[in-house]
């Protein structure tokens, strides 16, 4: 028995791989990107991109001859600014690519499936706080492929007879191994701490939000409190033909001074902040209820702020001594 990751190279998937492997479980790993084996070491790897000719065929035989049965989806594009620019490509990968997963899983003993959604299927919510309920009304094509992909879950697992669950994460950071940092810089954990390592100032979008103190909240979610509720999915599948959706976050809003100022006591660094005007579509506060995933999962982020800020440092400045995976 083993769980194939799509995606497993990458920041998140590669946390899950590492866990997985903890629990002592067998895992293949699929990914477009040239294999790390400091990443992913001790995994089954396989190059291939799920947009390829053939791919699903190729991932079927692999699931099959490697005795899978259990997928966790997390290979996707997943810039915001990228998916304004070439929206085409991003359904094409995002929604193509789960398409190509899906296909593959027909005719083999795949029962539980894991997908990686996001709190981009809400959009600008109007309600801070947000449940699985709330209006899903993504504002950019990246949100959209997301929540295509859940509806496309809903339709496959009556007609494939698995189960699935999707995880709308929050704002993922932190790091649960110094190797395993975020490589990029596209959330506001790693933006920041690159620019204080560069002597930049970080740039806040907005003082003059309805919020506390005027800057953006949101909800900031450790990695491995993350990859804690992909087990908690694995091991607690529901029914062939279900498909349950849940929030991944902690409950909690953070503003972005608030963040900064964590910033500033871990790292010991003093630095000034740059305020800019909003950026369009920026919503106040978004904040996820998470009471769902704890009756029905047992599940609840155990990592605060600090501990977020201060792996995510750890990992920076050996990303910076050592390369992103030595
Ligand atoms: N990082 C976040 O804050 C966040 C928040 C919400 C949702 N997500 C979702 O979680 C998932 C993982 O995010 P991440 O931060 O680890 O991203 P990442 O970019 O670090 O990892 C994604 C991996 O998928 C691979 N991949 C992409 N397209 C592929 C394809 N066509 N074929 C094969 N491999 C492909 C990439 O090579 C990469 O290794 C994504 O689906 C993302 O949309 C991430």
């Amino acid at each position: 028995m083993a769980t194939l990751v799509t995606g497993g190279a990458g920041y998140i998937g590669a946390h899950v791989v590492r866990t997985l492997q903890e629990r002592g479980e067998r895992v293949v790993v699929v990914d477009a990107r040239e294999p790390d084996p400091g990443r992913n070491r001790d995994a089954v790897v396989r190059r291939l991109d799920l947009l390829a000719p053939g791919s699903a065929e190729q991932l079927r035989t692999l699931i099959i001859d490697e005795g899978v049965e259990a997928v966790i989806h997390f290979a996707a594009r997943k810039r915001v600014d990228e998916s304004l620019a070439r929206p085409v490509w991003y359904y094409e990968q995002n929604v193509g690519g789960l398409a190509a997963v899906l296909a593959a899983l027909e005719g083999t003993a795949v029962e539980r499936f894991v997908f990686s959604s996001s709190a981009a299927v809400y959009g600008s919510p109007e309600e801070s706080f947000v449940t699985e309920l709330s209006p899903t009304r993504p504002i950019n094509p990246y949100g959209r492929t997301k929540l295509i992909g859940e509806w496309m879950l809903d339709d496959a697992v009556r007609a494939q007879s698995f189960s699935a669950v999707s995880l709308r994460y929050f704002n993922v950071a932190g790091a649960g191994w110094p190797d395993l940092g975020d490589p990029e810089t596209l959330n506001l954990v790693t933006i920041v701490l690159d620019r204080i390592e560069r002597g930049l100032p970080p740039v806040v979008f907005g003082d003059d939000f309805e919020t506390p103190d005027g800057s953006g909240v949101r909800d900031y979610v450790h990695v491995v409190d993350l990859a804690h509720a992909h087990i908690a999915a694995l091991d607690q599948a529901g029914e062939p033909g279900s498909h349950r959706v849940f929030n991944v976050g902690t409950g909690v809003g953070t503003s972005v001074f608030e963040l900064l100022d964590m910033v500033a006591d871990v790292t010991g660094r003093r630095f000034e902040t740059e305020v800019i005007a909003r950026r369009a579509g920026d919503p106040a506060a978004v904040v996820a209820r998470t009471e769902r995933i704890t009756a029905e999962l047992g599940w609840r982020a155990e990592h605060d702020l600090r501990s977020i800020i201060a792996s995510a440092w750890e990992a920076h400045r050996h990303a910076r001594d050592h390369g992103p995976s030595a």
